[in-house]
């Protein structure tokens, strides 16, 4: 079996829409991250043959334990897809994950991403028809509920279970709430002990000792981090550290920049002067809470190319050294 099956409480980068592609995952697998997803692939994209749909599933060169993440609500065309990718980018991926909880409209209006958990035997038949089409492990992301209504993690975590997942990672909020409020950790013990495949806890990790503590109250098989990643690869090693008993200091402001430079001169690298533009949301990300940040971020607005990037962030570091 592969990376995260292998690992004891893998903590992994969560798949995140525009954020988490192969230069973000390198960084963050450089820091300890054990296994990371693509951002969300769209199903009928690949059906359709779409160039930028393929684009997403590009992996590091020298590979990179990576899940494919997969959403579409018709179990035919996800079928396709994962047999697909498994074929067409053999052996650049971990396992194929299946998206349950993304909240979006645009998603969820066509009975796919969080849509899904309002229909479990749907939810089944496409993890059903998936599992059967490739042999690499099918993993699915769900949410906690559709709504406050309608919380059934733990039901439709067994019905992914019996249709042939390989571990269920849950999300500790209903998709009505998106990211609003507060993850129930406890949905997600229910989901574990009601499981025997792996469940993996998300939701609002955003310290190490936030990890530590949903694996206590859980008592889940590993963690996927979000929006605590973004602008601080280091929480992985944070995390990492703490699992194995250890402590690491958050980084130093040096750090901080020297790690943002590289990130954005493989962006550079991989997306040319798209990869530039998309680069000023993750150096606001990185400064965040720095003294200074506000006129920082006034300025990222007018960064074109790699060297005025380097020369801002450079000038900060000097002036923050005075
Ligand atoms: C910018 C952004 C993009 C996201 N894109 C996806 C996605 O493509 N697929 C998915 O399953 N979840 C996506 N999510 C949800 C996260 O994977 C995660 O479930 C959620 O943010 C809760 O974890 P956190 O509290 O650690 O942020 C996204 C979240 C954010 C903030």
């Amino acid at each position: 079996m592969s990376a995260p099956f292998q690992t004891a409480f893998p903590i992994m980068l969560a798949p995140m829409a525009g954020v988490t592609d192969m230069p973000f995952r390198a960084l963050c697998r450089e820091m300890g991250c054990d296994m990371a997803y693509t951002e969300m692939v769209s199903a009928s994209g690949l059906y359709n043959k779409n160039a930028k749909t393929k684009l997403l599933l590009e992996t590091h060169p020298q590979g990179e334990p990576c899940g494919a993440q997969l959403f579409g609500g018709d179990p035919a065309v996800m079928a396709y897809a994962a047999a697909w990718i498994e074929n067409e980018c053999a052996g650049r991926f971990t396992l194929i994950d299946i998206n349950m909880g993304c909240p979006a409209h645009k998603i969820t209006r066509g009975g796919e991403g969080g849509a899904l958990m309002k229909n479990p035997a749907l939810a089944g038949a496409i993890v059903g028809r998936v599992a059967d089409a490739v042999k690499l492990p099918v993993t699915v992301k769900i949410r906690a509920g559709w709504d406050k209504g309608g919380v059934n993690a733990v039901s439709f975590a067994r019905v992914m279970q019996e249709s042939g997942a390989a571990a269920v990672c849950v999300h500790g909020r209903t998709a009505v709430q998106q990211y609003c409020g507060k993850a129930d950790w406890g949905v997600i013990g229910e989901v574990k002990a009601a499981l025997t495949i792996p469940v993996w806890g998300n939701g609002d990790i955003f310290t190490a000792k936030d990890a530590l503590m949903m694996r206590a109250r859980t008592g889940i098989d590993g963690v996927l981090v979000a929006r605590g990643a973004l602008g601080n690869p280091f929480l992985f090693r944070e995390i990492k550290a703490a699992r194995d008993g250890k402590s690491v200091a958050p980084p130093a402001i040096r750090e901080r920049v020297h790690v943002a430079l590289r990130h954005a001169a493989m962006m550079q690298d991989y997306k040319g002067a798209r990869g530039m533009i998309e680069m000023r949301k993750h150096i606001a990300w990185y400064m965040r809470g720095c003294k200074g940040c506000a006129i920082l971020r006034g300025k990222l607005q007018a960064v074109r190319a790699y060297g005025e990037l380097e020369e801002l962030l450079l000038g900060y570091l000097a002036d923050s050294a005075r």
